[in-house]
């Protein structure tokens, strides 16, 4: 069977940028990948300041990531594509997730949330926010997943990928149908839309 872990790093080094620029190629469509990923993913690594997320399985093979920045350093960037963001110095802006598609939809992108939500509590972070693709469903799950998640608004063409996004803030409290390992399905549709 397999074994996944789902844990916190900091520092790049040349093996998991190469990496985590692999799943990014794999992961999204050409028009929103990252012109230079792998100074991306190394600067992202790099600053302590970040919550980096690894996915590994039991061999060490990263199979997802994502990244969570604290608002107040990502909110003056952001609103050129979302001129309401605002600066909040007690939130993390969930900036990237990615998972390989031959791994997808076995609940790997709902382990990096998991980790990243008890991560931002041990920095005493409970709230979060992000920007979540709807064509995927993406931002119908996450408001299925967390507890207290709120819809503020839809950027028709978010950061010029000509997709829209759904701009959400939450808690970093699950629902506790998601942390019990019970069907996603029981955790039905509850939050705000
Ligand atoms: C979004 C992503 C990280 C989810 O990873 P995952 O391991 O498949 O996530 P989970 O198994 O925990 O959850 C699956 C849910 O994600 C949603 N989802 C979003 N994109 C998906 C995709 N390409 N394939 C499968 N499910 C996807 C589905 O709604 C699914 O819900 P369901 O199980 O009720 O059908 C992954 O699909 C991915 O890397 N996508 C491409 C990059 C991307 O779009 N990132 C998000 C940008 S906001």
């Amino acid at each position: 069977m397999n074994t996944f872990t789902a844990r916190a790093v900091t520092g790049a080094s040349p093996d998991l940028v190469a990496a985590l620029t692999e799943i990014h190629r794999k992961s999204f469509p050409p028009n929103m990948q990252f012109a230079d990923a792998p100074r991306y993913f190394e600067e992202a690594l790099d600053d302590e300041g970040n919550l980096n997320i690894l996915l590994q399985d039991q061999t060490g093979t990263v199979l997802g990531y994502l990244l969570a920045i604290p608002q107040s350093l990502v909110f003056e960037e952001l609103r050129q594509w979302d001129p309401e963001m605002q600066d909040d110095p007690e939130r993390l802006y969930l900036e990237m997730i990615q998972v390989l598609p031959e791994q997808r939809g076995s609940k790997l992108g709902l382990r990096l949330i998991q980790r990243v939500c008890a991560e931002a509590e041990k920095r005493n972070i409970f709230n979060l926010s992000m920007h979540a693709r709807t064509t995927t469903g993406w931002s119908e799950y996450l408001r299925r997943i967390f507890a207290e998640v709120r819809f503020l608004r839809q950027l028709e063409n978010w950061y010029g990928f000509c997709e829209p996004f759904d701009y959400l803030e939450a808690t970093t409290t699950l629902r506790t149908t998601v942390n019990t390992g019970e069907s996603l399905l029981a955790a039905t549709a509850g939050a705000v839309a």
